[in-house]
């Protein structure tokens, strides 16, 4: 077994495993609209280290991501796989930017709102600049790759991307209340039957 860091968890993972995979089957914050089939870039994640122990990038993510985010050490959850055995960590993009956003909302001490608004505003022109400036020939590509029907409707199987969308904002939920309990004072805590 391979370990995989994704978002500060460690999580037991097999060769040749897609990053996706392995966080779906965690119930990781990822995003994956549609359904791994590298159109939405939802499942970028941050490589945080352990870059050489995947597959070099595809043509796929050669598309749709900007050279200057893939030399950031950005991927597609979808088209990551592992090769190496030594672990891997990983930031997922959807945390990346709930975590910005946390930043913003309540800023750690030594820091302000307007200070950490910065990196979350560059991040979001960032990920929308690389779909525009991309476009059409991103679009072109994926309808070469995959065919026209599969791009509008790329979901092999519903019930399941519907599973673990459920299952990945329930774990969200439930570690955004306990990180609540952990950080509230006597007072505000949550009762048990809250
Ligand atoms: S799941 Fe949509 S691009 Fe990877």
């Amino acid at each position: 077994m391979i370990q995989v860091e994704i978002n500060d968890e460690v999580i037991e993972a097999k060769l040749g495993e897609r990053l996706l995979t392995v966080a779906r089957r965690n119930a990781s914050h990822i995003g994956f609209v549609c359904d791994g089939n590298s159109l939405c870039t939802m499942c970028e994640c941050k490589i945080l280290s352990g870059a050489d122990q995947l597959n070099p990038p595809t043509e796929a993510e050669h598309t749709w991501l900007a050279d200057g985010r893939m030399a950031d050490g950005y991927r597609l959850g979808c088209q990551a796989s592992l090769r190496g055995t030594e672990q891997v960590r990983v930031l997922t993009r959807a945390e990346e930017m709930r975590r910005q956003l946390d930043a913003v909302i309540a800023p750690p001490a030594g820091t302000t709102a307007i200070e950490n608004l910065r990196p979350l505003l560059a991040n979001i022109a960032a990920i929308n600049w690389q779909h525009i400036g991309r476009w059409p020939s991103n679009l072109l590509h994926a309808i070469s790759r995959i065919g026209l029907p599969a791009v509008f409707w790329p979901i092999t199987d519903l019930s399941l991307l519907v599973d673990d969308t459920v299952r990945i904002t329930r774990q969200l939920l439930d570690t955004n209340t306990n990180a609540k309990r952990l950080t509230a004072t006597p007072a505000e805590r949550p009762t048990l039957t809250d």
